[in-house]
């Protein structure tokens, strides 16, 4: 067997053998949806839930090793922050300081990640999509008047 063939065998094994682990992909059960206005909840869905929501789409690629890693990553670390489907069970301090940092990320362009975008541009914001949801988002995290 040539040098060639047994490298293309070795990272064949490899690219199948890493297939094995597999990080959990599950979607719990929504506990208390933030229930957000229709036009701010439609904005949430197509940016922001695959990360922040138990209502993620996890795609095919999304189960292939390694994306399935980074991926399966993204998702955990976006739930333990702020996880849309369980907003009703935060107490009121953590809502308000969610909500100044919903804000904050999307005024400054850093959230939806930009890792994200060139397989979900559907997902992009237009300039009055974020100024519909900092509004929003200042509205609810300034104390009421
Ligand atoms: C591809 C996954 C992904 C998408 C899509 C995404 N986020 Fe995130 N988000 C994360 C991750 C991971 C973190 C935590 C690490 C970090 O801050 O970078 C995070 C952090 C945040 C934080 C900071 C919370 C904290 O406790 O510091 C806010 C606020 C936030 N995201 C809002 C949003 C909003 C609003 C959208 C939609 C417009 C969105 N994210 C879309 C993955 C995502």
């Amino acid at each position: 067997m040539k040098l060639v063939q047994k490298v293309m065998i070795g990272v064949g094994v490899v690219v199948v053998g890493i297939q094995l682990i597999r990080p959990s992909q599950e979607n719990p059960p929504v506990t208390g949806d933030i229930g957000a206005p229709a036009e701010v909840a439609t904005l949430l869905k197509r940016s922001c839930y695959d990360c922040h929501s138990n209502e993620t789409k996890w795609p095919w690629y999304s189960q292939v090793a390694p994306v399935s890693w980074l991926v399966s990553k993204d998702v955990n670390d976006g739930r333990k922050h702020l996880n849309f489907s369980e907003w009703q069970g935060y107490e009121e301090g953590r809502k308000l300081k969610k909500f100044k940092e919903v804000a904050e990320e999307v005024d400054e362009g850093e959230m939806p990640m930009a890792i994200y975008l060139p397989l979900h541009p559907e997902a992009k914001l237009t300039d009055a999509e974020k100024k519909l949801l900092v509004d929003w988002a200042k509205r609810n995290g300034a104390p009421a008047p």
